[in-house]
């Protein structure tokens, strides 16, 4: 018997389960193509469309933490999926023990949202932020890596100026592999790796919940695998 319907043997239900993921698909590239691809007025916003419901993003809350990203970025990075993500564990962590850390954080783009966030939630944070990057353009020659050096600080007196209003805020300077763990908080909530470099990243991984800190949310992106990006900063 299957689970959904008295069906007398395992063919006519493995038929039945096939049709269902069949339909489950077709349902999600029927909206991925014919509709529901747009956030606001932006077509394909962060590459990604899904059927469900996006209505973060008419939201006060959002939009106040999305335009204070883009104030301090200096530009409209059109990712709001992942702007919301990030409030979204932000959020669920609130009531977790520990701080959040940020590892790759460029011209804090995305933590600009969550400071805007935490300073306006219902209940007062008492969580630090921590923000972890070198604060420096890229170095390299590689178009690759170039493309993306935009969305790179030019240094850390831009950024650090730029999150002055909000004191929970503190920024860890240099190389994460000689700065972390030692300059880490001792009990991480959330944990937004975003490094463009899939190698470090395992290693801030490891350092942090190697010494126990990391029990919490983990945030973190696939691209730097699917374009094989690294930064050229020396272990
Ligand atoms: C994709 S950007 C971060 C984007 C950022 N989260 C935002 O909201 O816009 C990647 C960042 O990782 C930093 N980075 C890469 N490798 C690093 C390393 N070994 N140490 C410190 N920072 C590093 C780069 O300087 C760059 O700012």
């Amino acid at each position: 018997m299957n689970k959904y319907f008295n069906l007398p043997s395992p063919i006519p239900a493995a038929l039945f389960s096939l049709n269902i993921r069949f339909l489950k698909r077709w349902e999600a590239i029927r909206f991925a193509i014919f509709k529901n691809h747009s956030v606001g007025d932006w077509e394909w916003p962060d590459w990604f469309s899904t059927p469900h419901n996006k209505g973060f993003f008419d939201t006060a809350e959002f939009q106040s933490a999305y335009s204070k990203s883009v104030e301090v970025a200096g530009f409209d990075y059109r990712i709001p999926w992942r702007v919301h993500q990030a409030l979204w564990a932000a959020q669920s962590t609130t009531n977790l023990d520990g701080d959040i850390v940020e590892v790759g954080t460029g011209r804090g783009f995305i933590m600009a949202a969550v400071a805007d966030w935490m300073s306006g939630a219902p209940t007062p944070q008492t969580k630090g932020v921590w923000l972890c990057d070198t604060f420096e353009p890229p170095d390299s020659e590689d178009s690759k890596k170039l493309s993306f050096s935009k969305y790179y600080a030019t240094g850390p007196k831009d950024v650090i100026e730029s999150f002055a209003p909000w004191p929970f805020v503190r920024f860890v300077v240099g190389n994460v592999y000689q700065t972390l763990p030692s300059q880490a908080p001792d009990k991480v909530s959330f944990l937004h790796l975003d490094l463009n470099d899939a190698d470090a990243e395992v290693w801030v991984l490891g350092a942090l919940s190697g010494r126990g800190s990391f029990r919490g949310l983990l945030l973190f992106w696939t691209i730097t695998r699917i374009v094989g990006l690294k930064t050229n900063i020396a272990r």
